[in-house]
């Protein structure tokens, strides 16, 4: 029997409070981007090296109650939204101001996506000129790529690509380079936001009873030409976004490809290929209050866990279609379940287990995908979780701090490891995805993403749009972002595997 709740004083205020922000905070946005532009006009092309940067995955949660949790003890407090700036202050107590405080981290992102405009413009004239300067530069490598015929070999479709190991293999890895790849955004170029050490760069997967194929951009551009390939789901499923647009942009030459982020909607294009990589923000797949790609970061979470046709209409005639969804789970025990519509006005919910809620929620997904996917057309991927590394203890070390600091990954993998992942939530999706009709090909990275404690962006990161500052740096206790991964990094790997499946279906 779930708990019922009706309309609690807390929540219509917490509603009521965000409508009012909606107006100050978008006089507040315009406000700081006209001072953007006209003050500091010069900053405009740094300000927009962060375009999609959203408030950090901080655990900072001064005077919030520790949420237990029965898999995992404590630090169970995820992030996404959870930020901490003291400029704008409200009177009341830490609810309201986390909420306002998210907001400004809202703020920053929507400067950054107006900034873009500015670079992409700024960019596409340097392009010109760099083009008609560096011909033969640009297509020395070109040539010899397509020279490159060597034929790929594709590991037997039977072969479990998941279970395997780490080997250090720094001639193939990193696939590219941080500073080749202008579409990173300041949130994950680890290196040039200071980190010293670049291993965790140097790791490739090895599959126990077969290898990965060569990572070959054109074979992919080959397989998507005519296509759209679209991420689903929230900020872990758009870290592997900005892999995947990493790992193809680089055969592409400048002035054909652009990055467009209209709404929910992040889409880079691929002109000769007429091919699209796309990430579609909704981090519980289904409808929520969280839904607003600029305005997302809701502390009092709700879904509409049986909702998904807003969404989904957004997904039809997507040729290859990745979806994810658990870090927005993670930070209450209980999800709280909309009584009736959004649209409707509702604000009674009920609060209802994580694994169930998170059961009806794929379920209704499930559902939809069989409802409308033609597997002759579109192929269906589902991304198991990414794991965190909040807690050094669970990896024996004791003078650790986080995720910060550690430079390898966890290498005897005959030591169990336990790093808080609601494994309940893994078995959920897996068995969801096997028993449908519309064939799902589960992308098995939770295990493997374990092993990597030393992948995370940790204090080399950004909040707010802001590079974290050396004093902010030197505490990680507090500012390490122990939840997204530097790129180049893991998620290259997990489209290693996207890769695989891709260029072995015909
Ligand atoms: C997922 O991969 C891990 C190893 O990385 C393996 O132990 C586990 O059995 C796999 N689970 C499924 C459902 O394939
Ligand atoms: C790769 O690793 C080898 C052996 O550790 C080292 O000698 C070499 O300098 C490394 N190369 C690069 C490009 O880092
Ligand atoms: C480009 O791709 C889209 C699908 O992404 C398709 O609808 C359209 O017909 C294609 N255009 C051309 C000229 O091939
Ligand atoms: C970006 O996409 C939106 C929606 O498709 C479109 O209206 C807009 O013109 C695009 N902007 C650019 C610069 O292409
Ligand atoms: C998919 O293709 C198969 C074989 O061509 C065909 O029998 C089937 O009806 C198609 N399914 C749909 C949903 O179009
Ligand atoms: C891995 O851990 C096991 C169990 O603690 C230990 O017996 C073994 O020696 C370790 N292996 C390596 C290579 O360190
Ligand atoms: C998941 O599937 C396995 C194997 O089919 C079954 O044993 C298990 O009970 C299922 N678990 C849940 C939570 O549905």
């Amino acid at each position: 029997m779930p708990l019922r709740r009706k309309a609690p004083l807390f929540t219509t205020e917490t509603m009521k409070g965000r409508k009012n922000n909606n107006l100050s905070v978008f006089v507040v946005v315009f406000s700081i981007f006209l001072f953007g532009v006209f003050m500091y006009n010069e900053d405009v092309k740094s300000i927009a090296e962060f375009p999609f940067s959203r408030p950090k995955a901080q655990e900072i949660q001064e005077g919030k109650s520790k949420l237990i949790d029965p898999v995992h003890e404590d630090d169970k407090k995820e992030d996404i939204g959870k930020s901490v700036i003291g400029s704008v202050s409200l009177s009341s107590r830490t609810k309201l101001e986390e909420t306002q405080d998210e907001n400004s981290g809202e703020i920053q992102e929507t400067i950054d996506l107006k900034s873009i405009i500015v670079k992409e413009k700024e960019e596409e004239e340097e392009e010109k000129e760099d083009k008609e300067e560096k011909e033969e530069k640009i297509e020395l490598p070109v040539a010899k790529e397509e020279e490159d015929d060597e034929e790929i070999e594709l590991p037997p479709e039977d072969c479990d690509l998941f279970t395997g190991n780490w080997v250090l293999d720094n001639k193939t890895h990193p696939l590219y380079k941080e500073d080749e790849c202008e579409f990173l955004t300041a949130q994950v170029t680890c290196m040039r936001n200071g980190r010293q050490d670049s291993l965790y760069q140097n790791w490739k997967w090895q599959p126990r009873d077969c290898s990965l194929p060569k990572f070959k951009a054109r074979q992919l551009l080959e397989k998507l030409r005519g296509k759209r390939l679209m991420f689903v789901g929230d900020s872990l499923n758009r870290n592997q976004w900005e892999s995947m647009v990493c790992l193809v942009q680089s055969v592409i030459p400048p002035g054909r490809k652009s990055l467009n982020k209209t709404g929910s909607l992040a889409v880079f294009k691929i002109e000769d290929y007429n091919a699209t990589v796309e990430f579609y923000w909704a981090p519980f797949l289904v409808e929520s209050n969280s839904d607003d790609p600029n305005m997302h970061s809701i502390l009092n979470r709700i879904i509409m866990p049986e909702s998904i046709k807003k969404h989904g209409k957004n997904w039809k005639s997507v040729d290859y279609l990745i979806f994810n969804t658990y870090i927005w789970w993670m930070n209450t025990f209980n999800m709280k379940v909309l009584r009736g519509s959004f649209d409707k006005g509702a604000t009674e919910y009920d609060e209802v287990p994580r694994p169930e809620a998170y059961r009806r929620v794929l379920k209704t997904w499930s559902k939809w995908v069989d409802k409308n996917i033609n597997p002759n057309r579109t192929k269906v991927f589902f991304a198991s979780m990414s794991p965190l590394h909040i807690k050094s203890l669970d990896w024996n070390n004791p003078d650790g701090i986080k995720c910060a600091k550690e430079t390898t990954p966890i290498l005897n993998m005959s030591i169990p490891l336990e790093v808080g992942t609601d494994r309940r939530l893994f078995v959920i999706s897996n068995n969801i995805t096997r028993s449908m009709t519309v064939p799902v090909y589960f992308l098995n990275i939770t295990t493997l993403s374990e092993y990597r404690k030393d992948a995370h962006t940790s204090v080399h990161t950004i909040r707010q749009g802001k590079m974290l500052t050396p004093e902010q740096q030197a505490d990680p206790n507090t500012y390490a972002d122990c939840i997204h991964w530097c790129l180049p990094g893991l998620p290259d790997t997990w489209n290693e595997f996207l890769y695989t499946r891709i260029i072995s279906q015909s």
